[in-house]
């Protein structure tokens, strides 16, 4: 498996005119397929780039490569269906970043071609930061995934004001789930459950910040809010210890709602840690089950109940909810 992704590599860089040494490019020309299996490598080897299995078929992202859980940090287009198997994701010469069917229309992934000339991506490439990013002529950079966040932030990538990010629906479906973290432009960062009206009463965490312009993650798993003059204006994992010797770190929302820095060591086979959660009562999330429910806490982990004289809506899907029963 590992030589033939190697060769697959060499044949991607090979392919590529000009490619550059240190990273794995796509040019046009060049494709990935889920057929050949084929993704675009990090220099180093931490992130890819490519499809990744969902459902009955296939989504575009970025994953850690190296570690052996799976974990999908970014994709793109995350509530389209999945593509089938015989698709190509190609960079136009126009400048758009696509996957193009044997058959129908081509979807759009980024695009540069309306951009000014000066804008338009000549190249695609995987950077070890685990940003993905189009590159016009002279190598600046056009377009970046870390511009257009999913349920996770990586060390060096910052949630501007009125960026947010949205909870993936299960582990294994990175759609848009129930729960947001929004840099909200009043300077305060919150969480709310999707849908609810953007009060403060309707949000069920929050720094209670007003002069917040982004929130970053460094490489020491730094959770930090800056204002607009660049001054650090809140630690956000206070319990932070500088330069604790772990490898990687990632902020997410997870499905339950709640967000938390994780960190993993270089042991590709170790699980990933848990350095800080927003809530370590996994109730707290505000809508984590349906309608005339409430929340309680078995076996360490959140069931959905009903009051007196309600039922569940559906037995078998108890966190729908619960409805009056009728006798
Ligand atoms: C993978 O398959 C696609 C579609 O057939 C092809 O364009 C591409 O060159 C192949 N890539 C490699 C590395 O073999
Ligand atoms: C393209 O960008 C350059 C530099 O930013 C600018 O001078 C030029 O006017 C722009 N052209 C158009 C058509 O927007
Ligand atoms: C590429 O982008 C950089 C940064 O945006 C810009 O300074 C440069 O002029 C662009 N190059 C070309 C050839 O348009
Ligand atoms: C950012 O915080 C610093 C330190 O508290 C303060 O001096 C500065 O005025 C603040 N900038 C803005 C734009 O509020
Ligand atoms: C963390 O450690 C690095 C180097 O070990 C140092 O440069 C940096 O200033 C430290 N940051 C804090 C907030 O102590």
């Amino acid at each position: 498996m590992a030589f033939l992704v190697l060769l697959l590599l060499l044949n991607v860089v090979f392919n590529a005119t000009n490619a550059q040494s240190t990273s794995s490019i796509i040019k046009p020309g060049s494709s990935l397929s889920p057929i050949n299996n084929s993704y675009l490598l990090s220099p180093s080897g931490q992130f890819a780039f490519g499809f990744y299995r969902y459902k009955n078929g296939y989504s575009v992202g970025i994953w850690f490569e190296n570690i052996q859980q799976k974990t999908i940090v970014w994709t793109a287009n995350r509530d389209a269906s999945p593509f089938p198997t015989d698709v190509t994701l190609v960079l136009t010469t126009e400048g758009n970043l696509i996957v193009r069917p044997k058959k129908g229309q081509d979807v759009l992934i980024a695009d540069t071609s309306s951009d000014n000339v000066s804008r338009l991506a000549t190249s695609a490439s995987m950077l070890d930061s685990g940003n993905f990013v189009l590159l016009n002529s002279s190598g600046g950079i056009v377009w970046k995934s870390f511009d257009f966040p999913t349920d996770t932030i990586l060390r060096g990538q910052r949630l501007a004001v009125t960026g947010k990010l949205v909870s993936s629906v299960a582990e294994s479906d990175h759609g848009s789930g129930k729960f947001l973290i929004l840099m909200h432009s009043d300077g305060n960062l919150v969480q709310y459950p999707v849908g609810a009206v953007l009060e403060r009463g309707a949000a069920y965490w929050a720094t209670n910040t007003f002069n917040a312009e982004s929130l970053n993650l460094d490489g020491n798993g730094h959770l930090y809010l800056l204002n607009d003059t660049g001054f650090n204006i809140k630690s956000i994992n206070t319990n932070y210890v500088n330069a604790s010797g772990k490898s990687v770190y990632r902020a997410t929302i997870d499905t339950d709602g709640i967000f938390r820095l994780y960190s993993h060591s270089s042991n590709p086979f170790d699980d990933w840690y848990t350095e800080w959660s927003s809530s370590n009562y996994r109730c707290d999330p505000l809508g984590l089950f349906g309608e005339n429910s409430y929340c309680v806490m078995m076996d360490r982990e959140p069931v959905c109940q009903c009051p007196p004289h309600f039922d569940f809506i559906n037995e078998q899907r108890k966190e729908l909810g619960c409805r009056k029963n009728i006798v």
